[in-house]
């Protein structure tokens, strides 16, 4: 793969279609989710929209340490705004105040967007073009659409460059992979480490590395890696799992299990966006975990929920049969961190449940727990 040439830094610090009724909707603008108790209002929520202006008028206010705080809404273009991630992104920043709109596909995508409050946009991340179009008259572009397609995010930071538009990239901990074969790792990422990643996504820490670096030439860009993401029964990792355990009748876990993988709810995810698009300052990552969990201990949570008998060991070589060399990856790796700088810079803080409870108790029980191995159709990812 040619790989677009990095800047020097400073100081700063193809994705499947999936079927968007494979979890539970997180609910329309208001943020609410059937039977999932997202709580009450937080303080947070009650500030945002009590400064609430009008739509577009996304004045910035410069502080000290170049903290830049948004005092107004903005016009917000989100990209993957129909799928797991970037709906509840999208729905987020919706209720927050900001104006929103979706990058969207096709009929379908116009059709899934319906009635959210969301604006579709009809776009492609393969066709700049219509990035550039869609992007047009927005304050800020929130990429939720793949964390692993180098060229949209050298075509958006084009789009972005020196308009004083944000553009705030998802990637995810999966750059702090280490295929340690299900072995367990004491090392623990800040977004500081000097850092090389293994091949497998050495694609994905370099679109990281050039997003960071647009700030450096004066651009307000951040970068976002959310853990595992897990609630409303769906996500990527949790699916594949279970989906494997479904149709082969074990769940399975690589080597001794020990590996450990942060992990972090997906409306806690939203929140983290929507805090970064109005307060992190340029040249900002931050990695968003609010617990971990062994791979072994998750491999017996999914057989037990399915009712198999327990979780067995299975070499890379069988991981990457059954769940696809990606997922294998992940799922033989450990990818800890730390995410401090989002509660101390961005003032983010995890309310969801954790990955068990929602896993053993929650909407993955409510999804997944009475589905039959025939309705599971979904091939694994190349
Ligand atoms: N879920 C997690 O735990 C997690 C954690 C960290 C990072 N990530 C990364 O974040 C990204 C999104 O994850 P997700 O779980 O939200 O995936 P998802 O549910 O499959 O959503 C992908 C979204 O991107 C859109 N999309 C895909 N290709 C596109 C293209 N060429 N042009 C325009 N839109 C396109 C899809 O639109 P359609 O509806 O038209 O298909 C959909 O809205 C992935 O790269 C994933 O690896 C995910």
């Amino acid at each position: 793969m040619v790989m677009a040439e990095v800047p020097p830094r400073h100081s700063h610090r193809g994705t499947p279609r999936r079927d968007p009724l494979t979890f539970e909707s997180p609910g329309g603008i208001t943020g609410g989710c059937p039977g999932v108790d997202v709580g009450e209002p937080t303080q947070h929520d009650v500030t945002i929209r009590s400064r609430v202006l009008a739509p577009g008028s996304g004045a910035m206010r410069q502080s000290r340490c170049s903290h830049t705080e948004v005092v107004g809404p903005m016009k917000v273009l989100v990209t993957g705004a129909t799928g797991y991630l970037g709906r509840a992104v999208a729905q987020r920043l919706s209720t927050a105040g900001h104006t929103v709109a979706g990058l969207v596909r096709d009929d379908l995508g116009i059709r899934t967007l319906a009635r959210s409050g969301i604006d579709p946009v009809l776009g492609d991340l393969g066709d700049p073009s219509s990035l550039r179009a869609a992007a047009e008259d927005v304050d800020a572009v929130v990429e939720t659409a793949s964390a692993d397609n180098a060229a949209s995010v050298v075509a958006l930071l084009e789009i972005i460059a020196g308009t004083g538009r944000r553009f705030i990239r998802t990637s995810g901990t999966g750059i702090y992979t280490d295929m340690a074969g299900g072995e367990p790792s004491a090392t623990v990422h800040t977004e500081d480490d000097g850092y090389t990643p293994i091949p497998e996504v050495g694609s994905r820490y370099h679109s990281d590395l050039l997003t960071l670096a647009a700030a450096d030439a004066g651009d307000h860009t951040v970068v976002m890696r959310p853990s595992m993401v897990y609630g409303y029964g769906g996500s990527e990792q949790l699916p594949v799992l279970l989906r494997a355990a479904l149709r082969d009748g074990v769940s399975r876990y690589t080597g001794r299990g020990l590996n450990r993988y942060g992990n972090v709810y997906l409306d806690d995810v939203a929140e983290a966006y929507l805090l970064a698009l109005e307060r992190a300052p340029a040249g900002s990552a931050y990695n968003l975990a609010a617990g971990e969990c062994e791979m072994r201990q998750i491999a017996a949570d999914v057989a037990r929920l399915l009712g198999l008998d327990g979780a067995v060991s299975i070499s890379m070589e069988e991981a990457a049969q059954a769940l696809g060399p990606r997922s294998a990856v992940s799922m033989a790796s450990n990818s800890r961190v730390d995410s401090a700088r989002a509660r101390t810079e961005l003032g983010w803080s995890a309310q969801g449940p954790s990955l068990v409870d929602d896993l053993t108790r929650g909407s993955y029980r409510r999804v997944w727990a009475l589905r039959e191995p025939a309705i599971v159709t979904e091939k694994v990812r190349a």
